[in-house]
């Protein structure tokens, strides 16, 4: 059970209201950095939506859950006794009056800047008859050295671990500023054993919570031997504070400074940072606020400078008068660094995974093999130049690329009859989607239908390059038992050329240097059409034995051909082509509103035997 002087302790739960989930790993590793047994943030209320996150716990993950409810977030955590808001200046208003309304919540952290002054006069009054503490607005929060932090308070990791805030020393430190606060922090660090518990009211002319609030809180906390405090320009609430050390309210030491003396070699009214700070009248201003505090006998340094050296005076003094056993160091584990920022800073690498060399999306503008592709349309690559650098990662010249969209012109359809149309056509008419019926169409290309076109190469490679006659190649493949790949098709004859291959020859003809594979393939072609007119040099031998030769006229190594060939890369000018026809086939389908297809029974021979050969 917490203490009435006491708002966080090592066990503290806490909610965090709004999108903050660095805000939210801050304060995670900060437990972590503490030892705590487990995290502070026990969800985060998010409205827009449910689900979870997950953080880093150390060098582990956890899931932090999502609710979209503070109401439900109460009720499934009532041991969450503080929230940490993070709504805008727009709603950070009823966020808070909404949490002050429920039981388990007894601290809320204020983080907006620019809540207008009434609404920050009335969560102070309500928080005040709740009894329940409101820090801020206008605020980064503060922290319980070696127990808790809100949000983004105490700053960066290495200066949370230079301040040794992992564990809890003899100082309570209030102020209105967070910077100032962490950079308090770092010297309550240098000159005593450190802090106990910081806490930044946040900059508005009306907090929730004032200096004096929390200085009585650390008169009362035993914990706190020495008090030090950072007041500024503009307001009165630093003479409650010279009162309650005269009254006596205060007895422990108390170090302070109002911030803002400089505001007198200013012209005018100065408004410094924060909205309250600004000195309307004479007792407003900072030397007025310390010497009243001087005279009622806070020790005051003279300047800002020598703040840290009336800090150590008096903490050695009461080390000296026995009234503080300086805390014992620990050693802090260590909070490893997220990846990303650990490679920012060079101090992580990690082998890839993968490798890429055609594309990058990396740069503002992504590229094909170095081509920025808004160069690629500025300069109108075109398909077969986009071809050119993303499948062969060079720039190839006009006529090649033209040549290459000629090949997905031609064969982008041959009708709905061929199997890769009657497959799409079937599955669109099944009632598949797009991709499904396109996938089942693509599938069929392989040796027989459109995947010819790479067998194609190879095999009239290897009768060109080992120099057989048309008729020794022809043997050689039968004595293999294997069909020639680019020879033979089921439409098309010497007497019904295929207009496709013949417009193929005649760019070839006219545009390329020379068509060497594409001419041994013509002698082979007067070979086999000796045997049956339909054996053909068919359209998928012809774009394999003219992808060969262009290759070729384009300096590209046999090797780099036979690489090729090994990948299967030749049928892909096939698949790239024949699925814009796949993908038209299954559109008509669809316009036409075509129901399922079930294949006629008269044209299926049924020879099935009377039973099953009985076997073992
Ligand atoms: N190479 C050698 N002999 C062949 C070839 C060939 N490519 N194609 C057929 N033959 C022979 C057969 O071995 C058979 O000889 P046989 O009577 O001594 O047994 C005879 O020709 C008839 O065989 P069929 O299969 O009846 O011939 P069909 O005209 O039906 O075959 C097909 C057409 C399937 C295209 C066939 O020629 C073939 O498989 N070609 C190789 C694969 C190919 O190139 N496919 C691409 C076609 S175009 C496209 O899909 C876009
Ligand atoms: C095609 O391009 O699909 C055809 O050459 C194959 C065929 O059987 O018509």
């Amino acid at each position: 059970m917490k203490k009435d002087y006491e708002l966080f302790t090592n066990e503290t739960k806490a909610f965090i209201y709004g999108e903050q989930l660095r805000a939210a790993q801050r304060m995670l590793d900060f437990d972590y950095l503490c030892k705590r047994k487990d995290p502070s943030v026990v969800a985060l209320i998010t409205p827009e939506r449910g689900g979870f996150e997950k953080f880093f716990w150390g060098t582990k993950e956890i899931r932090v859950p999502r609710i979209t409810s503070l109401k439900e977030a109460a009720a499934r955590f009532p041991e969450a006794d503080v929230l940490v808001n993070f709504a805008s200046q727009r709603s950070a208003y009823d966020v808070t009056i909404e949490t002050l309304e429920v039981p388990t919540i007894r601290t809320i952290a204020v983080i907006a800047e620019g809540i207008p002054e009434r609404q920050s006069r009335r969560m102070a009054a309500l928080a005040k008859e709740k009894g329940k503490w409101i820090i801020g607005p206008a605020t980064v929060g503060g922290v319980k050295a070696g127990c808790f932090k809100i949000g983004n308070a105490a700053g960066t990791m290495e200066n949370i671990k230079e301040a040794k805030l992992y564990r809890p020393g003899s100082v309570g430190f209030v102020s209105v500023s967070g910077g100032l606060s962490n950079e308090a922090y770092n010297i309550v660090a240098r000159t005593t054993d450190g802090l106990n518990e910081g806490i930044a009211i946040g900059g508005d002319a009306y907090p929730g919570s004032t200096l004096l609030d929390h200085l009585l809180r650390f008169e009362k906390n035993p914990e706190i031997k020495l008090l030090v405090c950072l007041g500024e320009v503009g307001g009165t609430k630093e003479y409650e504070i010279a009162e309650a050390v005269k009254s006596k309210k205060i007895q422990k030491p108390l170090v302070m400074w109002a911030t803002g003396t400089c505001a007198k070699v200013l012209p005018g009214q100065v408004q410094f940072g924060h909205a309250g700070a600004k000195a309307n009248t004479a007792e407003e201003t900072a030397d007025a606020k310390n010497e009243a505090l001087r005279k009622a006998g806070v020790i005051v340094p003279t300047s800002f400078d020598d703040y840290h050296s009336k800090i150590k005076e008096t903490y050695e003094r009461l080390v000296k008068e026995g009234k503080i056993v300086p805390a014992k160091e620990v050693s802090p584990p260590n909070v490893p660094l997220d990846y990303a920022q650990a490679k920012a800073e060079g101090l992580v690498r990690r082998p890839t995974n993968f490798v890429s060399t055609i594309c990058d999306e990396r740069g503002d503008v992504h590229n094909y093999c170095g081509v920025p592709i808004d160069t690629v349309i500025e300069k109108g690559y075109g398909i077969g130049g986009v071809i050119g650098l993303l499948w062969f990662k060079k720039e190839i010249p006009p006529y090649a690329c033209r040549f290459i969209e000629m090949v997905v012109q031609i064969i982008a359809d041959h009708g709905p009859a061929v199997s890769g149309a009657h497959n799409t056509i079937v599955a669109a008419r099944a009632g598949k989607d797009l991709i499904s019926s396109l996938v089942s169409g693509v599938l069929t290309i392989g040796p027989r239908f459109g995947g010819a076109v790479n067998g194609a190469a190879e095999h009239f490679l290897y009768g060109f390059r080992n120099q057989l006659a048309p008729r020794e190649f022809i043997d050689a493949m039968k004595t293999k038992n294997v069909r020639i790949q680019g020879i033979g098709h089921r439409l098309h004859s010497l007497e019904n050329p295929d207009a496709r291959v013949e417009l193929m020859k005649g760019f070839a003809k006219k545009h390329f240097k020379a068509t060497p594979l594409l001419d041994y393939a013509l002698s082979v072609e007067q070979v086999t059409t000796q045997k049956k007119n339909n054996l053909i040099l068919n359209v998928d031998g012809c774009i394999g034995v003219l992808l060969v030769d262009l290759l070729k006229e384009l300096r590209f190594a046999d090797s780099e051909i036979d690489e090729m060939i090994k990948a299967g890369l030749f049928n892909a000018f096939f698949v790239l082509g024949r699925s814009i026809g796949l993908i038209g086939h299954y559109f008509d389908q669809i316009r036409l509103e075509q129901d399922l297809y079930r294949h006629p029974l008269d044209d299926i021979l049924y020879d099935v035997p009377k039973g099953p050969e009985k076997v073992g």
